[in-house]
């Protein structure tokens, strides 16, 4: 009678190898589609600064006088300054579908052309079918300078004083 030894593995041991070898490739894959992503998002172009999309200087804190609303056309929004002084940067792309929302300083509103949605002064909706106040961008008062970032549109769901920057 003979005995036989074999490093031949089970079959339960060859299963368990391939559910490694799977996971090993699947999380590879993984990384490499992340790595790509990241290679892309990286070659991209940025925004020059004083282009839609970078930090955009709108003036001297001098050059908006209180309740005021004006225009940046090249930033695509509006410095509002307040009768208190304070100042915001509202977006002119209408929250309802994107038309440009002009400034009407008769009525003292904007006044969407499209489906004629309207904001106050704030951005505040006084008339839908907008469904929110129009976006903000990020204000920054440095050296007697306005400087607004126009690289990411901050969506609210009303006026608050805490939107206000003060010089
Ligand atoms: S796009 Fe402004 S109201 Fe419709």
């Amino acid at each position: 009678m003979t005995t036989t030894t074999s490093n031949n593995p089970t079959h339960s041991q060859l299963k368990r190898r391939d559910f490694l070898k799977l996971t090993w490739a699947a999380l590879g894959g993984l990384a490499a589609v992340e790595l790509g992503g990241l290679a892309l998002a990286y070659m991209q172009p940025r925004p020059a600064e004083g282009e839609f999309g970078g930090v955009i200087t709108a003036g001297k804190v001098d050059d908006f006088p209180a309740n005021s609303v004006t225009q940046i056309p090249n930033g695509r929004f509006y410095v509002v300054r307040l009768a208190d002084g304070g100042f915001m940067a509202l977006y002119q792309r209408c929250t309802h579908l994107g038309c440009n929302v002009p400034w009407n300083q008769t009525a003292g509103a904007f006044i969407c052309p499209c489906h004629s949605s309207q904001f106050d002064r704030q951005g505040d909706v006084q008339n839908p079918p907008a469904p929110r106040p129009l976006d903000l961008f990020a204000v920054t008062i440095a050296d007697g300078m306005i400087q607004v970032n126009t690289g990411q549109p901050i969506q609210r769901q009303a006026f608050d004083p805490s939107q206000v920057v003060y010089p």
